[in-house]
């Protein structure tokens, strides 16, 4: 624990019952907040003082709280994951506020993410994204083939890696006017494209992960590259333009 003075806080969270209902701002203190707790800490002390002044605490998504498995999703002051570049909301400490500072915490706002609850949000659009196209099939004959065995240049190892470490939070969306995936989906095309083995479904797959995009109701992108500033994981916006190559040289094979 620091030796620095708590932080006291007035916060204003999103609260709604379920997905039908209205939902609307309430707002609670907190006091002496260390500025070396986590974000999602903070949201615990809130927590349990809800619960032991018999209210209903605050519903909001994490596991991993390091940076990994992406589900710490909200807006914090109106910024997807918070003040800050490169971190998860898990990752952001209270030392990045100020004592008396009144914070706005808020579900993702975007059509394809409805709300279940206060501030967790149904990303499961992004799995079916993914059970369209972000996958590569694998010979399971008895004479597969060791990855390793196979080369691959530095380069392409380098920018598959950099697009395989999109977690699926979602921040891109949140940060974008069209609410669009493009960041995400691209990061997932390029992840195999950009490799040997993505190359059997290489044809189909920017095809149907772009059309079931389209389909959860996901907006166009038209170029602002909130998305990149705003994502945990520096997903760059090369990603995007390599999927438009892949869609459209699918598309044209298809004619
Ligand atoms: S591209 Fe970035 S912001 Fe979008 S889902 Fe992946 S990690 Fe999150
Ligand atoms: S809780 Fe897993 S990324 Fe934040």
């Amino acid at each position: 624990m620091s030796a620095e003075k708590g932080l006291n806080l007035t916060l204003k969270v999103w609260r709604q019952k379920n997905s039908k209902d209205k939902g609307g701002i309430e707002t609670y203190q907190v006091s002496n907040i260390s500025p070396d707790s986590s974000f999602l800490e903070m949201i615990d002390i809130l927590n349990e003082q809800l619960i032991g002044e018999g209210k209903e605490p605050v519903a909001f998504d994490h596991d991993c709280r390091e940076g990994i498995c992406g589900s710490c999703s909200m807006y914090i002051n109106g910024q997807a994951h918070g003040p800050g570049r490169a971190i998860t909301t898990c990752q952001l400490h209270m030392r990045e506020f100020k004592d008396g500072e009144t914070i706005y915490i808020e579900p993702w706002r975007a059509g394809a993410f409805p709300v279940i609850k206060d501030l967790m949000v149904d990303r499961s659009a992004f799995d079916r994204i993914m059970a369209s196209g972000g996958f590569v099939s694998v010979n399971t004959s008895g004479n597969t083939q060791d990855a390793n065995a196979i080369p691959i240049e530095k380069v392409n190892a380098d920018m598959a890696f950099d697009a395989a470490t999109c977690i699926g939070c979602g921040a891109c969306v949140a940060s974008c006017k069209n609410a669009s995936a493009m960041l995400f989906v691209s990061a997932k095309v390029s992840q195999f494209s950009l490799l040997p083995q993505g190359q059997t479904e290489a044809k189909q797959r920017a095809i149907n992960m772009v059309n079931q995009m389209d389909e959860e109701g996901f907006g166009n992108c038209t170029n602002t590259g909130a998305c990149a500033v705003e994502c945990p994981k520096e997903i760059s916006l090369e990603n995007i333009a390599r999927m438009n190559r892949e869609y459209l040289s699918a598309s044209v094979a298809k004619e």
